[in-house]
């Protein structure tokens, strides 16, 4: 099967699926700006997270947690290759000045959710583009990522970061759920074109 991700709005698109190309899945960007960000609310989530939660960022210390998590929720993410997640190798566990991971811990210390986000450092260090958010399956439907994410904001956006990027798949209630809550507007919509190989 080829595929093919493009703006929904592409000029291409017309002549594709004129040529037996079809929509396999779509997708979404959104961003969150500084003017937008709401920092007591933000404090909030964060604060009030389930009874028992902590959330602080993470560093060298997780990086077998962050591992097992991943491993444990790689097959749960929702979408076709433009949202697909690659589990994570040890590198890709180990939060960095660049790549910065907070972190939900359960009652007995266990990591039951976590977000990996991006920093631009190639420019003034003002954006910043979460990679994934994942929550254990147990601990789903708590404010779990909506509080991994807040805590990302508000430590980012301390450091100087003013334009937050996130995305992910449009079948994606929960995520797509928990970042209106976090104030992003959703500014891009994709598609994922397939076709059967000639
Ligand atoms: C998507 C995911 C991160 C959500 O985590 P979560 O901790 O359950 O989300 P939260 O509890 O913070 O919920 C945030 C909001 O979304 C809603 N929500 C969560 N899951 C939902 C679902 N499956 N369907 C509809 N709404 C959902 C919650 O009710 C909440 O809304 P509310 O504040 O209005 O009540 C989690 O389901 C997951 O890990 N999925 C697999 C990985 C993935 O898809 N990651 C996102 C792409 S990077």
């Amino acid at each position: 099967m080829a595929t093919k991700v493009m703006r929904a709005d592409s000029p291409q698109r017309a002549e594709l699926e004129a040529n037996g190309w079809s929509v396999a899945a779509r997708s979404f960007g959104a961003r969150l700006d500084a003017d937008r960000i709401d920092e007591s609310r933000l404090r909030r989530l964060v604060e009030q997270v389930a009874v028992g939660v902590s959330v602080r960022p993470l560093d060298d210390r997780d990086v077998d947690a962050v591992l097992a998590l991943d491993s444990a929720t790689g097959g749960d993410y929702p979408g076709s290759v433009a949202t697909r997640h690659a589990l994570l190798d040890r590198e890709g566990a180990t939060p960095t000045p660049a790549r910065r991971g907070f972190g939900a811990f359960g009652p007995d210390g266990e990591l039951v959710a976590m977000t990996f986000v991006d920093v631009e450092t190639d420019g003034d260090g003002s954006a910043a583009e979460t990679d994934f958010t994942v929550v254990h399956r147990a601990w789903r439907r708590r404010g779990l990522a909506v509080a991994v994410k807040a805590a990302s904001v508000l430590a980012l956006s301390a450091e100087g970061v003013t334009r937050f990027r996130t995305g992910g798949s449009a079948d994606n209630a929960g995520i797509i759920r928990a970042n209106t809550v976090l104030g992003y507007v959703r500014d891009e919509e994709w598609i994922t074109l397939e076709r059967a190989a000639d």
